[in-house]
């Protein structure tokens, strides 16, 4: 049994297929986190001791201090001076909650607040037979809350997630000021944490540093998950390394605005935090009755869900636990068990200057190389010709599409080709219709000009009215027409965060809000427009979360597509993603067949696409990209669905060598690509550990023969330390 409660000693045990999670009920009232590791180590329950300045609740001894226990969940104000995983304001002003333990409930289906795809209109992890859910009830005696934790136990990934949901029973409305999902109190501080930081155009940066006393934290105040800070963080002990090692990694299934806080106390424990913080986050929460349904702005509030994994086998069982729950979980199950197309994407090859004629031609041109899909760039709408003007007004531009956009796509698919096409539904520029005809859809503080970013300002996403009418807008746009894909984009963050739709008490629930009303959006394009697939981008990899996963079935990785740059943008992206949500793009290698080769030799790291002006391409460049497209599909579905092993990091070694293998470990891609101007030199071993000693395998790719026992010792290739090299090989057991 994945969730069990021993009744007599009022212990709690989760279980995964390596994992356990254990916390108890202390004096009836207090939730004690006892052990979260390995599922067979052995562990001792926490006992209680007394330290001075930490206070304590006279009746049950000095020992019990809220201060110092490792606490399942953390409250403002009533004794733990640590960071609070939530804080609330009751009716008369005070913050101060003081939560107990009242029931609890396991069930196998999870019910409100559980997993499903879908919590309150937040996407959480899919539950399939196996997942168990936990719900733990507290009460809070002053404001009458009642708090709901959730652990939704996913067996098979080695995952737990996190959530809370929040009743009101009281009589006057609370306010909730920090929300976070999970809170985690760990027995030592000797770890390291490792984050993924970087902008536009250099996203996902690695850094590893080590926990010092005090509180560090990565967060998002930009209503977006962000290219600054993903939301994925992991602590692990100093030793750590690819395949040995303890290692937490911790998630969050959220687009918008978040923090991730840890903080080192006097007792030399580590409390995690994952959630919606405090900063961008409040929330008025009205009084519900029991039993009865909720009125509008009175039912519960449900947070969105964190993701904790253990892993006793280094960063790799970390990253392949994270990945297999993406992929059974999170992720469109169309975006797993479907080859994604390998699409020629508009953007670097025509920017915004494209009509009819000239797409046609690329599409006919893409179908003749092989690619699937043909992908319409910014530039099709309104009086788009450049940044400045058209964002929010989604009817084709008259100039470029004479014949409107049904007779183009129609013409597009005459040449044997799919077509998908841009859209950045959450902005607007001030030189469009529609922000002439509603100026107060835009976020923007009374009384000020809001600031631009790209030109452009942020609808609000908050207001119902602003949804209602995009729904609308595209559905006229583009109801009934054959797309079979969007690129939703979002390309810049928000500031002035007022909302003219709410009042001035909810000016708090603004980042909030707004992403509850881009999911909304996106999951109406999923029910629209069922057979076309999303691929979410934020200028590139600005929002690189599980919460785009849900709905998207890839990510445009980063406008970036330098492929030594990609080198380390995939790398790390893939730490804690798979890459079958890693959209990667050859770009315009000119007449250079070698460039042609090593960017395309990244690319296939994840989903492969094409971003480049077919129309100018020589001949022998658009034979050797057919066949690349050709080579790709025959080994698309390791990268796809396989199992990443990380031979060597290019943030650590001067080359980057990592392999896919598939589940039955038969099959294995192999690459190895130098970064810029190392000398030339010899890789280590690279060890196929899956390799089966006794059997012969072929590279597909090459022709030539290995041992399993050659492969398990581990291959040693040459460095050549020239540029654009790469190697790759597709290795199938005979
Ligand atoms: C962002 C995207 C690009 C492209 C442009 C269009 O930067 O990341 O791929 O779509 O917008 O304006």
């Amino acid at each position: 049994m994945p969730i069990k409660f021993d009744k007599e000693n009022k212990i709690f045990t989760l279980t995964t297929k390596n994992t356990r999670y254990v916390f108890g009920i202390m004096d009836d009232r207090y939730l004690v986190h006892h052990f979260y590791g390995k599922k067979t180590a052995k562990y001792a329950l926490y006992k209680p001791y007394c330290v001075s300045f930490s206070p304590y609740r006279g009746e049950l001894g000095n020992t019990k201090s809220p201060d110092i226990f490792p606490q399942e969940y953390s409250f403002f104000g009533s004794g733990d001076f640590r960071a609070a995983a939530l804080k609330l304001r009751g009716e008369n002003g005070c913050c101060a909650t003081d939560f107990t333990y009242k029931s609890h409930r396991i069930s196998s289906v999870p019910k409100s607040g559980g997993a499903g795809a879908e919590i309150a209109g937040i996407p959480c992890g899919r539950p399939d037979e196996n997942t168990r859910s936990l719900s733990v009830i507290l009460t809070d005696e002053t404001t009458m809350c009642e708090l709901h934790l959730i652990y939704n136990v996913f067996y098979e990934e080695d995952v737990i997630t996190r959530g809370i949901v929040l009743y009101n029973y009281g009589k006057a409305p609370v306010k909730i000021e920090k929300c976070m999902s999970a809170s985690l109190d760990l027995p030592s501080c000797d770890y390291d944490m490792v984050t993924l930081w970087g902008g536009h155009y250099d996203e996902r940066n690695y850094q590893r540093a080590p926990l010092h006393h005090g509180t560090q934290s990565v967060c998002s105040r930009r209503g977006a998950s962000s290219p600054q800070y993903n939301p994925f963080f992991a602590l692990c002990d100093k030793k750590a390394t690819e395949d040995k090692g303890e290692v937490y990694g911790f998630n969050f299934i959220w687009s918008g605005s978040f923090l991730d806080e840890v903080e080192v106390d006097q007792t030399e424990c580590t409390r995690v935090q994952i959630g919606l913080g405090e900063e961008n986050f409040g929330y008025l929460l009205e009084p519900t009755k029991k039993g009865k349904p909720a009125k509008k702005d009175s039912s519960p509030f449900c947070s969105p869900h964190a993701v904790l994994t253990y892993s006793d086998r280094g960063f790799g069982k970390m990253t392949r636990n994270l990945h297999d729950f993406t992929r059974n979980h999170i992720l469109p199950e169309r975006a797993v068990s479907e080859p994604h197309p390998v699409v020629l994407n508009t953007w670097e090859a025509c920017y915004f200057n494209i009509d009819e004629e000239k797409l046609v031609n690329f599409a006919g041109e893409s179908a003749k190389v092989g690619f699937d899909m043909l992908v319409m760039d910014d530039g099709w709408f309104g009086a788009r010709s450049g940044d400045r003007a058209g964002l929010g007004d989604w009817t084709p531009n008259k100039q470029k599409f004479k014949n409107g956009l049904g007779s183009f796509i129609e013409k597009v698919k005459s040449k044997g080709i799919r077509f998908g096409i841009w859209i950045e539904p959450e902005m607007v520029n001030p030189d469009s219709d529609l922000y002439r005809a509603h100026p107060d859809w835009a976020l923007s503080v009374p009384g000020r000009q809001p600031l631009l970013s790209r030109e452009q300002l942020v609808l609000d996403m908050a207001n119902p009215e602003v949804i209602a009418y995009l729904k609308d807008s595209f559905k006229k746009t583009f109801g009934g027409l054959p797309i079979d894909y969007f690129k939703w984009d979002a390309n810049r963050h928000i500031c002035d965060a007022f909302s003219h739709a709410l009042p001035p008490e909810r000016q708090d629930e603004v980042h909030f809000r707004y992403m509850l009303g881009v999911y909304d959006l996106l999951r109406w394009f999923t029910v629209e427009f069922p057979s076309a697939q999303i691929e979410t981008c934020s200028g590139g990899g600005g929002r690189y979360d599980l919460g785009m996963m849900a709905f998207g079935f890839q990510i445009w990785a980063s406008d970036n597509t330098w492929p030594y740059s990609r080198t380390w943008m995939q790398r790390s992206a893939l730490l804690a993603y798979p890459a079958a949500t890693m959209s990667c793009h050859v770009s315009n290698p000119g007449d250079d067949l070698r460039a042609l080769d090593f960017r395309y030799k990244v690319a296939v790291g994840g989903m492969l696409g094409y971003e480049l002006n077919v129309l100018r391409m020589s001949e022998e460049i658009k034979k050797e990209m057919a066949r690349q497209v050709k080579e790709y599909k025959t080994f698309e579905h390791l990268v796809r669905l396989g199992d990443y092993r990380n031979l060597a990091s290019p943030f650590l070694c001067p080359y980057s060598a990592y392999y896919y293998t598939d589940k039955e470990n038969k099959e294995f891609l192999l690459s190895v690509i130098e970064k810029e101007g190392i000398p030339a030199g010899r890789t280590k071993p690279l060890k196929i550990r899956e390799a089966k000693p006794g059997k012969t395998y072929v590279d597909m790719l090459s022709g030539s023969r290995y041992s399993g026992k050659e492969l398990k010792d581990g291959l040693v290739l040459p460095l050549t330390g020239e540029k654009f090299t790469a190697a790759l090989m597709h290795l199938a057991e005979e």
